[in-house]
């Protein structure tokens, strides 16, 4: 495993995260069986409950697929306090943001961040689309501001996509790409543009395949084996839309088309209804399948 990564000398060993939904909890995840001490801060106790149940849950299967011993996932969990007090990031090196894409919800929490963790930490953002200069901004250290896109489910997506700003110094860009070393993740490095890479590419893609259902062209399944067969893809786009939830996958669609103005980045009328009805995907217990009272539909 390569050494701890430094910033001015000092090794990031104790991260923050905000945030326990899907992305917060499994980023949390990843830092603390690497060894390093994470501090999960969700707005509620609820919340952190659920997210601390997620971790445990995710580590349990950790172990039971063979990835984990039960002495590495209880020292795991014991490197993770879970709470709702912005103050637990005080000791942080670095503190990663994964709060809802929303620039204004964002922009309030690293405001507060910037306020507690020390002037040495890096902060970073998971956001999939949004610009992470118009975060960086509302901090005084926009220098050591980037973006650390994971991948759902981070703990076995090998990919970091880091994003650097215009204002990101090249010394912080280095350490949180070792940081992303020690994590185990091959790390490439995008400018802040909407998309970053991946979801540049992938976008579109996704969006085509609620485009296609849409229009009566196919069954969602026949759209899903289609990809799952006969691209070797491990899920379908419309699985794969549930599995990342609507609402994220609409918030992507809308912040690409802000940053474009190209029809393929357009959110598709049936998305939006399917939102707005609250039909998010695995997480509400529907989406383009129904996951209320039976496992996710595969197909094959
Ligand atoms: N820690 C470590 N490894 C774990 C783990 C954990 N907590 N949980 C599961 N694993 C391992 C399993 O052991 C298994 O490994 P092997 O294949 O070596 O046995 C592997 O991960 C797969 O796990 P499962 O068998 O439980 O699950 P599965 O085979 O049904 O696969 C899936 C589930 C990984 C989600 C797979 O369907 C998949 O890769 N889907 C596509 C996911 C994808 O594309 N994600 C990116 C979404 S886009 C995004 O995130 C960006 C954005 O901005 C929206």
């Amino acid at each position: 495993m390569p050494p701890p990564p430094t910033i001015a000398g000092v090794e990031i060993e104790t991260v923050g995260v905000a945030g326990a939904g899907q992305m917060g909890a499994g980023i949390s995840e990843v830092c603390a069986t690497r060894g390093l001490r994470v501090a999960v801060v969700e707005v509620s106790a609820e919340l952190a409950e659920a997210g601390r149940r997620r971790i445990e849950q995710s580590m349990a299967r950790a172990v039971e697929r063979g990835k984990l011993s039960e002495a590495e996932r209880d020292a795991a969990l014991g490197r993770i306090t879970v709470g709702t007090d912005l103050e637990a990031f005080r000791g942080a090196d670095m503190v990663i943001e994964a709060i809802p894409e929303n620039l204004a919800l964002k922009r309030e929490m690293f405001t507060r961040i910037d306020a507690i963790a020390p002037d040495r930490a890096i902060l970073a953002t998971n956001t999939s689309a949004l610009p992470v200069i118009e975060i960086a901004r509302v901090t005084d250290r926009p220098e050591q501001v980037v973006g650390t896109h994971f991948f759902n489910p981070p703990p076995v997506m090998r990919l970091l996509e880091l994003v650097r700003t215009v204002a990101t110094a090249d010394g912080v860009v280095d350490t949180a790409r070792g940081f992303g070393e020690r994590l185990g993740k091959r790390v490439i490095v995008a400018q802040d543009r909407g998309g970053f890479i991946v979801n540049l590419l992938l976008v579109p893609f996704l969006t085509s395949a609620i485009r296609l259902y849409e229009a009566g062209f196919a069954s969602r399944e026949d759209i899903d084996d289609g990809m799952r067969l006969g691209c070797n893809h491990p899920m379908g786009p419309l699985q794969l839309i549930d599995y990342i939830g609507l609402d994220t996958h609409l918030a992507v669609c809308d912040a690409l088309y802000e940053e474009y103005a190209l029809p393929e980045y357009a959110a598709p009328p049936l998305l939006k209804r399917m939102v707005a009805a609250g039909w998010l995907g695995r997480k509400s217990g529907r989406g383009f399948y129904d996951y209320r009272d039976k496992p996710p539909a595969k197909a094959g």
